[in-house]
């Protein structure tokens, strides 16, 4: 347990979303290869957004550009960002019970006002089997009921302190390859791709509905390259396999290791080495400031 916060004192920023990939548990080895000083910050994987979040709470972004291909996500962190109270009212109208589950499953997102949308995509994130977004090739979510004893579907505190933090945020909806249209020189960018597959029969790559095969991470590495030639700082995550350091051999790789759940089979749980590959010099982090 860490040191109670005071009454006056806002709570952090965690992600609102569990993610596929989250990032949560390689934070550590994240935050302390951050650059000392950068413009502004870049997430063009955003998924729950674990280092956009610590780094806001450690007080070290101005500004920030997130972004997601996966449409049901980045509604929901406008719909944080924009009308808070209105998430918090929609989602205390969400109960965990099976019956109310499917029918809210059932629901056409894009017929709902942004809030509902944004409420219905974090309940079913909290109380969906394994708490995973999967979707099918229509584009409908389609996890089955997870049976959790009392999932917390209404973090208040929490939602307000992620809708204070997206207030500098600008979020939307694109391609990766769409970093290079508003990088500046001396910006950070921090790509965390889905991951290649370890082995060829593990399959975990379907994040959505194209899913992300080795040609999208040679394109990815094509515009890490190109960020690099602008003096755009990049660092990214994957996992460490030869594909991966192959294509990244041109810059600095270190090797990390994350518990991770790569698939819902015992067999795929496990410490998994990954890699982080940064285009600056591994000396330019404040050592121990960011790493606490
Ligand atoms: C490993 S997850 C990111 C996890 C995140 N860092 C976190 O802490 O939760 C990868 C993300 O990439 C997104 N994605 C997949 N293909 C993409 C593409 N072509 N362009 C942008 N995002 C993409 C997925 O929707 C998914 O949210």
């Amino acid at each position: 347990m860490g040191p109670m916060a005071q009454p006056s004192e806002p709570a952090r920023a965690r992600p609102f979303l569990k993610w596929a990939g989250g990032k949560g548990q390689l934070l550590p080895e994240l935050t302390k290869r951050v650059p000392a000083s950068f413009g502004a910050y870049h997430e063009p994987f955003v998924g729950g957004g674990a280092l956009f979040f610590a780094l806001f709470g450690l007080g070290s972004l101005s500004t920030a550009c997130l972004s997601d291909i996966n449409p049901s996500l980045i509604d929901a962190y406008i719909a944080v960002r924009n009308h808070v109270d209105e998430v918090i009212v929609a989602l205390r109208q969400h109960r965990h019970d099976e019956r109310h589950y499917y029918a809210v499953r059932a629901l056409k997102p894009e017929l709902l006002p942004l809030p509902e949308r944004g409420a219905r995509t974090i309940y079913l994130n909290k109380t969906c089997y394994n708490g995973l977004h999967r979707e099918n090739r229509a584009g409908q979510f389609n996890v089955p009921f997870g049976r959790y004893k009392n999932p917390t579907i209404c973090d208040e505190e929490n939602l307000r302190a992620c809708s204070r933090a997206l207030q500098r945020a600008e979020v939307s909806r694109r391609h990766f390859s769409s970093v290079l249209d508003v990088a500046r020189p001396g910006d950070l960018v921090y790509f965390d791709p889905p991951y290649h597959p370890l082995s060829a029969t593990a399959n975990f790559t379907s994040y959505d509905r194209s899913g992300f095969g080795e040609g999208d991470q040679a394109q990815l590495r094509d515009v890490y390259a190109e960020l690099t030639r602008r003096g755009v700082k990049a660092m990214l995550s994957n996992s460490d396999t030869p594909f991966i350091r192959s294509l990244y051999s041109d810059y600095e790789i270190s090797q990390v290791h994350a518990p991770r759940i790569v698939n819902s089979r015992a067999s795929g749980r496990g410490k998994v080495p990954e890699v982080i590959v940064r285009n600056y010099p591994a000396g330019e982090w404040p050592q121990g400031v960011l790493s606490g």
